[in-house]
Formats: C-alpha cells, structure tokens, sequence
C-alpha cells in the first residue's frame, strides 16, 4: 500500500535490550538454533556441480557450526549464464524486498544466533545488524520504487565478514531494487548467514534468476566473477588492496564506464581537546575502539588528545577498559567477542608485539586463552603517519598535541590518505567548524562515537583510499547501479 512508500520511512525499531522480558523472548527464540548444523551451497538457477563440503567453526568456542560448499569455477559460469535481471515493475520489486525486511524481522532468532556462532558477534551488535540489514532493504526499496531508469544488467556483489548480514544485504537490495541481476559472492568466513539472507530473500519472492549465491575464495570466486565481460556493474565492501584487485580486472575485461562502487578500510582518527567533557568522550573512545572487537572499517584507530589532558583521560580510559567484558558472544554479559580467525588474530598480536618490544604499549587486557581473542590495547605513537596500515581489531594508537599544533595533525590526517570517519570532542563551536570543513572524510562525528552510521539519516562512505564514491543508505547509491541516460561526446 501507499504507507510503504511515504517518505517518512520508519528505521527498522530493533530490540530494548534493557527490557527483561525482551531479552527473555530473544533468548527463547535463538536458543533453538545453538547446536544448528546447516550446509552453504551454491543457490544457483543451474544445476550444480558438486563440491566437497568443508567444516566451519566458530570463533568463541571452536564448535562446528556447519559446511560451505563452495562454488566451482563451473557452477560460477553456469550462475553468469543464467543471470537475469529483474524485469517485474519496480513497484512490485519494492514489494517484495519490503515483504523480504518483514520475513528477515520475523527470522530475529535464527539470524541472532548464527551472528554469534558465525562471526562472533555479541547480541547488541547482532541487534544492530539486523536492523541495518532491514534499513536498507526498506530504504532501498522505497527508492527504487517509482524507478524509471532501466537496470545495468547484471551486477557482482562482494562483501566481507564483519558485516555479514547488513553489508551483503544493503548491495544485493540496491542492485535488486533497480532492477538487476545480482551474483553474491559472501565472505569465505561468513557464508552461512549469506546462505540463511538469500533464502529469505527468494521466500519473499526475488526470483532465482535474478539472485544467485556463490560461496567460495574471493582469489578464485570472486575474481572471476569481477574479471567477466558478462558483468554490467560490481559492488565492493572489503580491503583497499582487494578493491584495487578487483578494479584492475574490471578494466580490462569489461566495457568502459562500468560502474565499481568500493567501499573500503580506514585510518580513522578522533580529536579530543581541552574543553572536552572527560566522561563522554572516554566512553565515545571505548565504543569507536573496541565495540565489535575494532572489527568495523568506521572503528577509531589513532587518538589524538591534547597534551595537557591527556595523562587523566588516559587514566580514566584504562579504569573503563578494565570494565570491558571478553568472551563468549552468546554471553549476554560479553561486551568483546573474538576477532573473526586465526589468521587476524596473528595479525593483530604481532602489531601489538612489536610496539611492546618499541616500549610502546600503553595499556593491555587478558584475553581469553581459548577461541580467537584479541587483547584490547593502547599503543602509543607520535601521530597518524606511524599507521603503514589499518589494524582491524580492538587496538587503539594514541598520540598527544599542543593546542596550536591543530593545523598539522588535520594535515597529518588528510595526508594519510583514507578518508572514512572522523570524530572530534571539543566544547568550542569554531574549532569543530575549522577542522571538520578542513578534513577530506566521509562520515564526521561531533561528540559521539564515530561508529553504526544510521540508513538513510546517515549514508556512510569514505573519500580516497577509503571508496569510489556514492554512499550505502543515501540517494546517490542506487542510481549508480541503474543505467543513466548517456551523453555522447564527439571530439
Ligand atoms: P577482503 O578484501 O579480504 O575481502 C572482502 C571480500 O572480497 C570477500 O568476500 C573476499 O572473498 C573477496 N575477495 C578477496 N579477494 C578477491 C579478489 N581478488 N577478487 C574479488 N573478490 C575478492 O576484506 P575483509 O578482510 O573480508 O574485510 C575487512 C576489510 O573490509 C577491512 O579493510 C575493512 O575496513 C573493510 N570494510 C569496509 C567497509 C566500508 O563500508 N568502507 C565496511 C566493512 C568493512
Ligand atoms: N556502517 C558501519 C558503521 O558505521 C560500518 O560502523
């Protein structure tokens, strides 16, 4: 009806975790599906090749949660072959993401404990997840529902782990909504989330020609998908380096001018001065840093404070890390879960490693010693520039400033060369208005955390080595993926 599309579109209104009779229906309906076993193949409208099934396990506990099948470079080609786009009106693909945001609503359960078990998330981030996902599904939805433009064609849509509900759904809807034909590559990590959206998705009523699902390594998958001449479009979320892979391929294996939306990583910085309120910003700083086990491209990675705060704000934000709870993420007292597998984990411990050995660590918890835990830390450095590159996990880098040092630490943030949030705490109106008009970010924060940009109030992306361009939950996104008018030039 006319309600779906007013354009006072409701957010999704996600749980009151606060609220004990909430939480005990949340637990009541993902209970069910804690010793859950289910099996990722391919969703193609082809028959399959088969491939051997290989264990998943989560990593909290290092259960098995179940098998992916990954695709074959066969199943790949017959999935490109029987892509289709969408050709029912738009407001009838509307309809039917509108009626998928109910039915992924309805599945709060099943999907709250697969966040868990799958990608380690804990139930308020797995709650913000879900809301997001259906954000954009409806958001989506509504825009591409008095669409007149027609599709590209058929468009690759690869996503990672750490949003493996929210990210894979926002492209598939905005590729579906304009009418495409959409191939989904899901993460290696996360495929079995992948595989629970795109059943709901088809149960909504997306056709199986239009949406196809292709679990496997994004080296083999993934670049194949990307480097065809079949493909009108891709969709991106993932690392700068993959970005760059992917754009390469696209260059020599289809038309000029195919669209590349690439979302990438980020060295985000936050800026805390003299006149801030200590309480809020170290709250802001605890939440932008280790929400999420740092496991969010927006995530705080290099604090600037001003020098002559900076030894009790650091005192203060030490006692409130002691506070942070690690562990399992079905644990509704658990506030950091594990970092996705054991290969970031290395990662993660080697960077802290080396700073401890430089005499650098500030500040370390203890991890769990079993799963895939990374110890929340402080590092110390002299500013931005020490950052080669982004750390994804629960690290954060502080260094200090001097009040008239402002103009070079924004210089020393522009130079870095991403571009994806940025927060400031400061009590002074003209100093906010100065440095955010002089930094070259996508997503600014005013004293708040800089993380869990809201659709459509919020659309979220970053500027240079941090994305190419429109942003997901704003209105340039969608048109990006809908073939515009062209306008031939003669020279
Ligand atoms: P990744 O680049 O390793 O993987 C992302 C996806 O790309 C996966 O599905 C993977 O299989 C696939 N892939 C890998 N190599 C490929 C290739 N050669 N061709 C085609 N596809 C390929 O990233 P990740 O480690 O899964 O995710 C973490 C990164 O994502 C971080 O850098 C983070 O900042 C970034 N990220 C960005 C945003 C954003 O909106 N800007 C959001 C979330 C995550
Ligand atoms: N959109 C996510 C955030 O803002 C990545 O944290």
């Amino acid at each position: 009806g006319p309600a779906l599309f007013a354009p006072e579109r409701p957010n999704s209104r996600g749980f009151d975790l606060t609220d004990a009779a909430t939480l005990a229906a949340i637990e009541a309906a993902r209970a069910p599906f804690f010793t859950d076993t289910p099996t990722a193949a391919p969703l193609i409208a082809a028959p399959l090749a088969a491939a051997d099934p290989q264990p998943l396990h989560s990593p909290a506990t290092g259960a098995l949660i179940g098998h992916v099948a990954p695709a074959t470079p066969a199943d790949t080609d017959a999935a490109l072959a029987a892509a289709t786009p969408w050709d029912a009106p738009a407001a009838t693909r509307a309809e039917i993401l509108m009626r998928a945001a109910g039915l992924y609503e309805d599945h709060f359960g099943e999907i709250f404990a697969l966040l868990a078990r799958e990608a380690g998330k804990t139930l308020p981030d797995a709650v913000a997840e879900l809301r997001e996902a259906v954000d954009f599904l409806r958001y989506y939805a509504a825009q591409g529902a008095t669409l007149t433009a027609p599709a590209r064609g058929t468009v690759t849509c690869i996503s990672p782990w750490n949003f493996p509900l929210a990210i894979f759904t926002g492209q598939i809807a905005a590729a579906l909504a304009a009418g495409n034909a959409v191939l989904a590559k899901p993460a290696e990590q996360t495929p079995l989330i992948a595989h629970l959206a795109t059943r709901l998705l088809h149960r909504a009523g997306v056709p199986p020609t239009a949406l196809q699902l292709l679990p496997g390594a994004g080296r083999v998958i993934g670049a194949a998908l990307t480097a065809d001449p079949r493909i009108n479009g891709t969709v991106f979320t993932g690392s700068t380096a993959t970005a760059r892979a992917i754009r390469s391929a696209m260059a020599s294996a289809t038309a000029p001018g195919t669209p590349l939306i690439a979302e990438t990583g980020g060295l985000n910085a936050m800026i805390v001065d003299s006149t801030a309120l200590p309480e809020q910003a170290v709250r802001d700083i605890i939440a932008s840093a280790f929400q999420s086990a740092g496991q969010r491209c927006s995530a705080l990675r290099c604090l600037y404070v001003q020098e002559d705060i900076a030894a009790p704000l650091l005192h203060m934000l030490s006692g409130a890390m002691d506070e942070l709870v690690l562990g399992d993420p079905l644990n509704l007292a658990t506030d950091i879960g594990p970092v996705i597998d054991a290969v970031a984990l290395a990662r993660i411990r080697a960077h802290v490693a080396r700073a401890r050995s430089e005499g650098r660590l500030v500040k370390e918890l203890a991890a769990p010693a079993s799963g895939t835990f990374a110890a929340p830390a402080i590092l110390r450095i002299s500013g931005i520039a020490d950052l080669a590159e982004e750390i994804f996990g629960p690290v954060l880098h502080v260094a200090t400033f001097r009040a008239g040092d402002l103009p070079s630490v924004v210089a020393a943030i522009n130079a870095s060369g991403y571009g994806l949030t940025f927060g400031i705490h400061s009590r002074i109106d003209g100093r906010v208005q100065e440095v955010t008009a002089a930094l070259r970010v996508g997503n600014l924060y005013v004293n708040r955390n800089q993380i869990g940009a809201v659709v459509g109030s919020q659309p979220f992306g970053g500027e240079g080595l941090s994305g190419t361009g429109p942003k997901a939950g704003g209105p340039d996104y969608l048109p990006r993926l809908t073939a515009a008018p062209r306008i031939e030039v003669t020279a």
